[in-house]
């Protein structure tokens, strides 16, 4: 068939839908109330009778050029490639991964984008790849790509109604059938439908559907992730009959304390609808014929049992008519700002949220219904509770699943426009936000959000978002007043922040720091509206990397006052591109002509979703009941949930001597509570009792807490002449093992810096760890002293001069190291002081009693003190782009055996920390991606200390109580004992 290829809707400013049909709730149709019982969630939108799904092979043409785009398509002789939907097409060989955070792909001129030629110039003066500089680039050979899809269905009875749903398409779509033109929609996250009733026919109907890579509504959409195209969630042909319902609606609210259910369906044309509310007790039925097609039943007094997120209580709600049944399941649950207090279903509650992204690595924005379904529990499983959908709606499967298991939602507009504070100068966020010629693109945005999710309203939303970063306030006014018009639920908006408005409903800030969240507890923020309202963080905690670090400061002062809500760790999960090989690559990976590099691989988990270290650290501060040790057996609890009566839980207290004592936390929601525990006997010095914390409604252990009440490093003893075996070179010692390996001193021996992490960056980019770096230690003096040998050398990098006192001893049970650090001049910081040695690679098996995973000082208590026996590599963790990992603090000990040999490294005085690694700082300092971690042998550094993590790379960086003063001296004291192992 022929097609005139429209070649204005994309780039034409007024032009953002054109027989769009309006927006509705979505929702999934069956025959009767049977059907619609047996279906799950995930398969509701599969298994309808009345909707075909149009996933599948579709046929695909690529126009790297877009001026090649026929006036007439004629799609007989047309050569098609084949295409999967839903997909991108970046992901699937047409275009390339694209990242760029905050910039646009094209030269800022809003509403102007690229047509038919090049892209041509772009200025900035921001970006990963360019830091801080004024530049205008030129990305060559690009253009807005054109992808055209084809498709035949097959229609035996046209007299039905026909609506074609695109629950996502990037960035905008004109869509033709049999010849003709139907209609057009910009919105990529928004569910475009369009009316096919009297334009399919009997047998096969072809389909086509032109995707430009970017078209006005392209300024909106400018969020921090790959930017992809293509149709990328579900295609769906709703198939309908007069009696059919085509809207649905769903209102509670609440008297006294009975709700009122207000149920509202749409027909095409005026029958009998029967509504019904089902469930714990509750049985109501009621049926009524409404006039023009909209019939609504009040459903008053209910005595229901309300909706939280621990405890997600839905009932059943049937819209049925003799042709069609749809069932919903609904939660009933009260929003309420009380002044400064944030309150669901009366009571103050504390958000512990995540920022969720829908993110494939092989399939970009594409995800299936069991990966939506692996997020939510993957929530559930690290006691997150709450998701902001950033920054647009998601697949409306993630809300019926976050209903179900029980998460709160803050539900985002597909709005952002960070590009103009980039290309701009001055920099402004408020450019087309506050611009009324874009009014009626934002109201159509935030009414298609609202429509397609107002039934999660009730339920796990429990506060809409006006988008993410686009400034304001003229349009962005326009929406919240439309939603105020419509919606009981607090409207958020954090870049209310950079306009006159600085807050909606909610205060809302990212990435804080501390003394700002205390100052607004205190409500002594300059801007009054973030202390005359309930706050909220939106992000904080940025995951990038090793981290977060020092999450726990920020939770201190939340529980601390009532006005604060919580927030959002940015973000749940990396964004990276997975190849065949197994690698992984980032932005400026695939010859992107801008980029921010691995600036969106900062999430909690990786983009398989194994946990990064940074996820147990959120679980553990997440948790619901926290324990304090006051003094001998009086520790205090804490129940950290809104609505969990503290005998949910089952605490078991394991003291290190083996006795244990079984508790039921008698405090109440936010409330805390004193109790006993029988404080158990001292182990060598040592005590200390571990925590594990059940809920007993799910059966899952929540929480292991460990608290330590003494710690006894025992000092050296006994002067012994140094083993022959240990000689120096340089400085260093060498030390020949009885099986003929070699335990040497590395080439850095002494070592002041770490491999930056990617929160070692402050806010104009630069690496804060490169002053330290490029470090040279050179040798001053060495002599024998009694029993032993004594070494100082000289250390200078770009922070200052520091001297080295070091002494090796032989002791009764081997050889005891004495290393003293003192900066001479200059010197600010030390971001580390440890002695790194080498051994070859055949010294893999690893015994350390320390924390038992991934610590540093400012994010440790997520694991506690243990004898943990590993491999080498379990003592890294596998970050996208490799840096410093693996840390473990409070070690006292570490040994490493070849299976011939044991090398054990112990504390003396007081606890170390450690640091294994298959490869040396050095050269992790040059690695990129995870295929370059070489093994070159083992690696061990004994630390002194090593500075806190911090959020850095998007936030405050660490915080001086985890830094170490150059000002001050630091001594670190070791053992090193050889043993051959016994047979
Ligand atoms: C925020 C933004 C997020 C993300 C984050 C940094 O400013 O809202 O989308 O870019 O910073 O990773």
């Amino acid at each position: 068939m022929k097609y005139q290829i429209d070649q204005n809707n994309y780039h034409t400013f007024s032009i953002f839908e054109v027989n769009k049909m309006p927006a509705r709730s979505y929702f999934v149709p069956y025959s009767d109330r049977e059907q619609a019982d047996a279906v799950s969630p995930k398969e509701k939108r599969y298994n309808s009778p009345k909707v075909v799904c149009l996933n599948g092979e579709w046929d695909f043409k690529f126009y790297p050029r877009p001026a090649e785009v026929p006036a007439v398509l004629d799609t007989q002789s047309t050569d098609f490639d084949k295409i999967d939907v839903p997909a991108c097409w970046q992901f699937r060989g047409y275009d390339k991964p694209f990242y760029t955070n905050i910039r646009y792909q094209f030269p800022f001129n809003p509403p102007e984008i690229p047509k038919l030629g090049k892209v041509g110039r772009v200025f900035s003066w921001v970006g990963f790849d360019q830091k801080l500089s004024m530049r205008y680039k030129d990305p060559g050979e690009e253009y807005n790509f054109v992808g055209i899809y084809r498709r035949d269905i097959r229609i035996d009875d046209p007299a039905k109604n026909y609506v074609i749903s695109f629950l996502g398409v990037a960035s905008c779509m004109d869509l033709y059938v049999n010849g003709r033109f139907v209609g057009y929609s910009e919105g990529a996250h928004n569910t475009a439908e369009f009316d096919l009733s009297g334009i399919l026919t009997a047998g096969d109907n072809e389909i086509v559907v032109v995707v430009h890579r970017w078209c006005n509504g392209t300024y909106l959409e400018d969020q921090d992730m790959f930017r992809n195209n293509g149709i990328f969630r579900d295609v769906l042909l709703r198939v309908s009959d007069e009696t059919d319902i085509c809207e649905i609606d769903a209102k509670t609210s609440k008297t006294g304390d009975k709700y009122l259910l207000t149920l509202t369906a749409k027909t095409l044309k005026p029958t009998d609808v029967t509504f019904t509310i089902e469930g714990h007790g509750i049985a109501r039925t009621e049926t009524i014929k409404g006039a023009d097609g909209t019939a609504t039943v009040i459903i008053d007094n209910l005595d229901v049992k309300e909706w939280n997120a621990e405890d997600p209580v839905l009932y059943n709600i049937y819209y049925e008519t003799e042709t069609c049944c749809v069932k919903e399941k609904i939660g009933f649950k009260t929003v309420t700002i009380d002044g400064d207090l944030f309150l669901v279903n009366g009571r103050l509650i504390k958000f512990h949220g995540v920022n969720h992204h829908d993110t494939s690595c092989t399939n970009g924005y594409t995800m299936t219904p069991d990966e939506i379904e692996r997020d939510v529990k993957l929530c559930k499983e690290f006691n997150i509770d709450m998701i902001r959908t950033s920054h647009y709606p998601p697949d409306p499967l993630l809300l019926e699943l976050a209903d179900e298991y029980g998460l709160y939602i803050v539900d985002e507009n597909d709005l952002e426009t960070h590009g103009t504070f980039a290309h701009q100068l001055p920099p402004t966020y408020n450019t087309i936000s506050h611009n009324r010629k874009w009014e009626a693109h934002y109201v159509d945005r935030i009414s298609r959000l609202y429509n397609r999710d107002k039934i999660h309203s009730n339920t796990s939303i429990v506060m809409w978002s006006l988008g993410n970063e686009a400034g304001g306030y003229h349009n962005t006014d326009a929406m919240y007043e439309y939603l105020k018009l419509r919606s009981d639920l607090p409207v958020h908006y954090e870049s209310a922040i950079h306009c006159k408005k600085i807050a909606y409903d909610v205060g809302s800030e990212m990435y804080p720091s501390v003394q700002m969240v205390h100052d607004t507890g205190e409500h002594r923020r300059k801007q009054k509206e973030l202390n005359d309202r309930p706050y909220f963080m939106c992000e904080y905690a940025h995951a990038m990397g090793v981290g977060p670090g020092n999450t726990e400061a920020y939770w201190q002062e939340i529980y601390k006052y009532d006005n604060l809500m919580g927030g959002c760790v940015w973000e749940m999960v990396d964004h990276a591109v997975l190849h065949e090989d197994g690698s992984y690559t980032y932005g400026g990976d695939h010859g992107e002509w801008s980029h921010d590099g691995n600036f969106c691989v900062d999430g909690l988990f990786y983009p398989d979703r194994t946990p990064s270290a940074g996820a147990k650290i959120i679980r553990f501060i997440y948790r619901p009941i926290r324990v304090r040790h006051i003094s001998g057996s009086t520790f205090e609890l804490f129940n950290t949930t809104a609505f969990s009566e503290g005998d949910r839980y089952e605490l078991t207290f394991t003291w290190n001597d083996g006795t244990e004592n079984v508790i039921t936390p008698d405090a109440g929601p936010l409330q805390k509570s004193i109790i006993a525990v029988p404080e158990a006997k001292a182990v060598d010095g040592n005590l200390s009792v571990i925590v594990l914390t059940k809920d007993r409604k799910t059966g899952r252990t929540v929480s292991e807490e460990q608290i330590t009440i003494r710690q006894n490093v025992p000092g050296a003893v006994g002067d012994h002449l140094l083993p022959k075996s240990c000689a120096f070179s340089g400085g260093r010692p060498v030390m020949t093992l009885p099986d003929g390996e070699m335990l040497r001193g590395n080439s850095e021996y002494t070592i002041l810096y770490r491999a930056a992490t990617d929160n070692d960056t402050d806010v104009k980019f630069s690496n804060t760890m490169e002053p330290f770096m490029a470090q040279r230690e050179r040798l001053l003096a060495s002599s024998p002293i009694l029993n032993g040998y004594r070494v100082e050398t000289e250390i200078v990098n770009k922070t200052g001069k520091f001297n080295v006192m070091d002494s090796y001893e032989g002791t009764e049970e081997g050889i005891l190291v004495t290393s003293t650090l003192h900066c001479v001049s200059g010197g600010t910081i030390i971001p580390r002081f440890g002695k790194a040695f080498r051994l070859d690679s055949v010294f893999d098996d690893v015994k350390y009693t320390g924390r038992t995973g991934e610590s540093y000082c400012d994010m440790k208590d997520q694991f506690p003190i243990r004898t943990v026996k590993c491999k080498v590599a379990d003592m890294t963790e596998p970050n996208i782009r490799p840096q410093e990992s693996g840390n473990r603090c409070d070690c006292t000990e570490v040994s490493l055996s070849d299976g011939k040999v044991t090398v054990t490294f112990k504390a003396v005085d007081k606890p170390f920390e450690l640091g294994i690694k298959p490869y040396s700082d050095w050269s992790l300092c040059r690695m990129k991606h995870r295929e370059d971690e070489k093994r070159t042998g083992t690696y061990v550094t004994i630390q002194a200390f090593q500075q806190g993590i911090g959020t850095g790379a998007c936030g405050p960086g660490v915080m001086p109580e985890y830094q170490y003063s150059a000002k001050k001296d630091y001594t670190l004291r070791f053992l090193i004992i050889v043993k051959e192992n016994k047979e």
